[in-house]
């Protein structure tokens, strides 16, 4: 798919990654509890959702009112008002989010980066090589990168160190990315030879079948590590200057000015000449600092 120009238009459902059933069990989500629901995910997130797509908010929504035990969505945004610690409200970004993702996502990203991106970074370097996914779901992207970085290092192509950082809204995506621990569906863009060198049989994580799963070996799992934190508001996250950034697959979910205020946070974390990568459909406007090299790769000027 082309790239759109100016900054990316929101799927007409967002979020639906998996698609709710046409009558959703449960009770009827009233248009004011999806408007209140919809304007707390967008503070909270920036996530976008159209209030007018009730069965999928009823649906996400539902099962953790069900979780919770309560009886309506009216019940639940008392629960969510009288809770000032903030948790109600990450476990509902959590019901509304969409964690879609794979090995080798827009794998032409990954072979730019081998071919092109890893050299004209080395012009400029200074130190380990610092790749952040900064939407890291459930770690597939990241674990790609340290895939790719090793089959470099056993060709003797630099760089030679590196540091690897997931980050996202979700912690429980966190959990299962800093596992590393996937199903045979989740590791379907992994060529057998990658299997054999990177993947491992673990042993202790079974599928329903009890057949084992399988997991990242410990080489590369001692090379990254997973953080919590919102795009929105980057000011937990400690400064630094990373030399690649994924943001892929997530600023379709927002707003544009929710969008824009996440590029800008990106952008200041992007070393000059460093790369940023965004997903195929998102193409970011022009901007002072950051230079289009190709759909969806920019350079930090
Ligand atoms: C569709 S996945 C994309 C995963 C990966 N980047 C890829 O392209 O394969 C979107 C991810 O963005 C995360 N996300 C949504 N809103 C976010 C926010 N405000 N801050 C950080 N992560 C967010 C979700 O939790 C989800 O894991």
């Amino acid at each position: 798919m082309a790239a759109t120009h100016g900054m990316p238009t929101r799927p007409t459902a967002p979020h639906s990654g998996a698609r709710p059933p046409a009558a959703p069990a449960g009770p009827p989500l009233p248009r004011d509890a999806a408007e209140a629901i919809s304007a707390l995910v967008e503070r909270g997130a920036g996530l976008h959702l159209d209030p007018a797509k009730t069965d999928f908010i009823a649906f996400r929504v539902g099962r953790r009112l069900r979780e919770l035990g309560l009886a309506d969505f009216h019940a639940y945004l008392a629960r969510l008002e009288a809770d000032a610690s903030g948790a109600e409200l990450r476990h509902l970004v959590e019901a509304l989010t969409t964690h879609t993702t794979s090995f080798f996502r827009e794998a032409h990203q990954y072979a730019w980066l081998d071919e092109t991106g890893l050299d004209l970074l080395a012009e400029t370097a200074r130190g380990p090589l610092r790749v952040w996914s900064a939407a890291a779901s459930i770690g597939a992207e990241l674990w790609s990168t340290a895939i790719l970085l090793a089959e470099r290092a056993a060709r003797g192509q630099g760089p030679t160190r590196w540091e690897l950082l997931g980050t996202d809204v979700s912690a429980r995506v966190l959990a299962r990315a800093e596992r590393a621990v996937y199903t045979e569906e989740e590791i379907a863009g992994l060529s057998p030879a990658r299997r054999a060198c990177y993947l491992m049989r673990a042993r202790r994580f079974t599928d329903a079948g009890g057949r084992p799963l399988w997991r990242v070996v410990p080489e590369l799992r001692a090379q990254a590590r997973f953080a919590r934190a919102n795009l929105q508001d980057l000011s937990e996250l400690p400064d630094f200057a990373a030399d690649v950034v994924f943001l892929r697959n997530v600023l379709i979910y927002f707003a544009p000015a929710a969008q824009a205020r996440v590029v800008e946070g990106v952008a200041r974390r992007l070393r000059p000449g460093g790369i940023l990568f965004t997903g195929h459909a998102e193409a970011i406007g022009p901007h002072p600092a950051l230079a289009p090299l190709r759909p969806s790769i920019y350079r930090k000027v």
